[in-house]
C-alpha cells in the first residue's frame, strides 16, 4: 500500500515537469521551418500553444501590445499590416515554473519589403564606441533570398584594411575589435535578383583607448605657511576626454575644501583645475599633499610638501668659495685680489630688503639677486662685495 502511494505521488510530481516544448502556428498551420516570410501588406499571425501558460517575446518590447490580452495555454500575436520593423525573432515561452523557462520555441519572421532590404532602427544610426569593442550593426535582412550580404563605406570604398566582420542573417553584421581607423559611414549591402541594395547609413565613431594617465601638475614642490594663514594649492590636469577624475591625498589635520573648475580646450582635451584650500593652517598640517589623476590607462600624481611654521623666520647661510683660504668665517686674501662673498637667505615671508654692512665705505657695493622663487616664498640671494 505504502509502495503504491509513493508511486502515485511520483507520477503526479513528474506530470507537471514534463511539459512539451510550446508549438508555434503561423497562419493556423504548424511551423515546419524556423523562418517565415510575410509579404508586405499581408497579416502576421503567430499562435503559440503549450502545456501551461505561455507568452510571446517579440524582438521589440513595444510590439508586446500585439499579443492578445487573454492569458492561457494558447497565446496569439497578430499584426494586420506589419511593416519591415516587425522583422525579427519571436520567442514563445512558459510564464510559470522555473524548469520550463528553457523550454521555448522561436520563429524568425521576415517582412519582405521591396524598398527596404534591411530594417535598421533610426536611433542607432550614429554610434560611438570604444576601441577594442565589438559592434553589431543592426541591419535586419527583410528578404532571405538576398545574397552577398556584406558591408562597405557609404561612399563606395571597401571596408578599411584589418576590419573583420561576421554576418548574422537574423541579427545584423557584427564588426569585431573596433579601431579608430574604422571611423567612417557604412552601409550594409546585399543583392536581390542580381541588383545591389543597401541599408541606411551608419556613422561609426570609435574613441581611442587612452595610453597614458592624465597630465597632473602642481606649481611648486614646497609651500611654507605660518600657523593661521590660508593655503591654496592649484592642481592643473588634463586628459583627452572626460573619463577621468582628480583626487587629493593629504595627511593634514585641518580638513581642506576642494573645488574643481572644468573646461574643454578643443576637441581632444578636457582640463580640470582642482583647488585645495585650507583657510587657516595648523602646525600639524605639515606634510605631503598629492594631487592624483586617474583614467583607464592609470594614475599620475604630483606631490608637494607643506611646511607650517609657528612664526616668520629668516635664515642666513654664508657660502664661501672652496678656492678661498679661510678658517671658519675668517677669510684671507692678498691685497689687490677680488673677493666674492655670498649668503643664501631662506625666509618666510620672503625678504623685502637686504644690504651688506662693511667696515669701510660702501662705495663699490654690488648686489646680485641670483634667484628668487615667488611660488615657494623662499628666496636665494647671492650678494657680492668686491
Ligand atoms: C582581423 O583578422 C585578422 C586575421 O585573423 C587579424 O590579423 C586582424 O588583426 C584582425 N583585425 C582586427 C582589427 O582585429
Ligand atoms: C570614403 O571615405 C573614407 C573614410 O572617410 C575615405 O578614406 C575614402 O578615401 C573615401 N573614398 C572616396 C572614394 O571618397
Ligand atoms: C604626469 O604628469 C606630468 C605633468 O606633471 C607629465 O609631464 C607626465 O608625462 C605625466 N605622466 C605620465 C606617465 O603620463
Ligand atoms: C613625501 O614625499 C616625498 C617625495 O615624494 C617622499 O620621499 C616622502 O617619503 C614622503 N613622505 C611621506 C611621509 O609620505
Ligand atoms: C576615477 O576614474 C577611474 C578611471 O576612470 C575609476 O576607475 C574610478 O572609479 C574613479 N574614481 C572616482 C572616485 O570617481
Amino acid at each position: 500500500m505504502l509502495a503504491l502511494l509513493t508511486l502515485l505521488l511520483g507520477l503526479t510530481a513528474s506530470a507537471s515537469v514534463e511539459w512539451r516544448r510550446p508549438v508555434i502556428k503561423f497562419n493556423s498551420k504548424e511551423l515546419t521551418r524556423s523562418e517565415v516570410v510575410v509579404r508586405l501588406g499581408a497579416p502576421l499571425d503567430l499562435r503559440c500553444e503549450g502545456d501551461g501558460p505561455v507568452n510571446w517575446r517579440p524582438r521589440l518590447p513595444k510590439h508586446r501590445r500585439y499579443v492578445s490580452k487573454l492569458r492561457g495555454n494558447v497565446q496569439t500575436l497578430r499584426v494586420d499590416r506589419p511593416t519591415a520593423e516587425f522583422t525579427g525573432t519571436y520567442v514563445c515561452y512558459y510564464t510559470s515554473g522555473s524548469q520550463q523557462r528553457e523550454l521555448t520555441a522561436t520563429v524568425h519572421v521576415y517582412i519582405r519589403d521591396p524598398n527596404r532590404i534591411f530594417w535598421a532602427s533610426s536611433n542607432l544610426l550614429r554610434v560611438v564606441k570604444k576601441e577594442g569593442e565589438d559592434f553589431m550593426l543592426p541591419c535586419l535582412l527583410t528578404d532571405p533570398s538576398a545574397t552577398d550580404i556584406g558591408l562597405r563605406m557609404d561612399n563606395g570604398t571597401t571596408v578599411p584594411p584589418g576590419m573583420n566582420y561576421t554576418v548574422y542573417k537574423h541579427r545584423g553584421i557584427l564588426i569585431h575589435n573596433l579601431q579608430p581607423s574604422f571611423n567612417a559611414d557604412y552601409v550594409c549591402t546585399a543583392r536581390v535578383n542580381g541588383v545591389e541594395k543597401t541599408s541606411r547609413t551608419f556613422s561609426i565613431n570609435v574613441i581611442q583607448k587612452l595610453r597614458f594617465p592624465p597630465y597632473v601638475f602642481l606649481d611648486t614642490d614646497e609651500y611654507i605657511r605660518i600657523v593661521g594663514e590660508e593655503l591654496k594649492i592649484r592642481c592643473t590636469t588634463h586628459n583627452p576626454n572626460f573619463n577621468y577624475n582628480v583626487t587629493w591625498k593629504y595627511a593634514t589635520k585641518s580638513k581642506p575644501i576642494i573645488e574643481e573648475r572644468v573646461k574643454s580646450s578643443g576637441e581632444n582635451r578636457l582640463d580640470i583645475q582642482s583647488i585645495l584650500t585650507i583657510s587657516a593652517v595648523d602646525l600639524a598640517d605639515t606634510g605631503n599633499i598629492s594631487c592624483i589623476g586617474t583614467n583607464e590607462a592609470g594614475v599620475n600624481s604630483t606631490t608637494t610638501y607643506l611646511l607650517v611654521v609657528d612664526k616668520p623666520y629668516i635664515r642666513l647661510q654664508p657660502q664661501l668659495s672652496p678656492k678661498l683660504a679661510h678658517r671658519g668665517l675668517s677669510v684671507e686674501v692678498n691685497e689687490g685680489e677680488d673677493l666674492e662673498l655670498s649668503v643664501v637667505v631662506e625666509a618666510y615671508p620672503h625678504i623685502t630688503e637686504h644690504k651688506w654692512v662693511t667696515p669701510t665705505t660702501p662705495t663699490s657695493q654690488r648686489k646680485n639677486i641670483n634667484s628668487y622663487d615667488t611660488t615657494t616664498d623662499t628666496m636665494q640671494v647671492c650678494s657680492s662685495k668686491e
